[in-house]
């Protein structure tokens, strides 16, 4: 065998071996198009993302909800539908209402009459509907 004869062999041999390589790797795009790990990670990604999701509610908005059978009420910056323990208040009624649809002098209201710690009832006797916040836009 001479020296351009063991040339060409060698080169035979890569340029094969380079056609096998791609075409496997090409079928395997072809084989297993769904799962790649990229969309795996997506979609747990988005999984987390969905369970803390909680809707802005703008002070406008709180304020529409301020009477005894439609009342929301803001403290910490979490919005609570307290409409269906207004009436079971211990206290009255009459004091709750005064306060439906308010943010800080709601949580003046509480925060004088009965202390910090009975802001802790708040998930208890309402719903947490969501934060409030300023919304980009929004009409004042
Ligand atoms: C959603 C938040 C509130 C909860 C969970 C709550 C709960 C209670 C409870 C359990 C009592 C019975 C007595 C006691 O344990 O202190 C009470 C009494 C009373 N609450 Fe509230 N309350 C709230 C908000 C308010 C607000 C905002 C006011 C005032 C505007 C108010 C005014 C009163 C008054 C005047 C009494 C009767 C006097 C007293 O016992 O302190 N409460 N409340």
């Amino acid at each position: 065998m001479n020296k351009a004869t063991v040339t060409i062999a060698v080169f035979i041999v890569v340029a094969v071996g380079m056609l096998l390589i791609w075409r496997s790797s090409s079928l395997e795009v072809f084989t297993n198009p769904i799962e790649t790990e990229e969309e795996v990670v997506v979609e747990e990604e988005s999984n987390e993302n969905s369970g803390g999701f909680a809707p802005m509610i703008s002070e406008e908005e709180l304020a529409l909800h301020n009477s005894k059978d439609d009342c929301w009420v803001s403290y910490a910056g979490s919005v609570y539908d307290i409409t269906d323990w207004v009436g079971k208040h211990p206290g009255g009624m009459e004091a709750i209402i005064s306060v439906c649809g308010e943010s800080t002098k709601f949580e003046e209201a509480l925060n004088a009459q009965h202390g910090e710690d009975r802001a802790q009832m708040l998930p208890k006797v309402g719903q947490f509907i969501g934060t409030l916040g300023v919304i980009e836009g929004a009409q004042s």
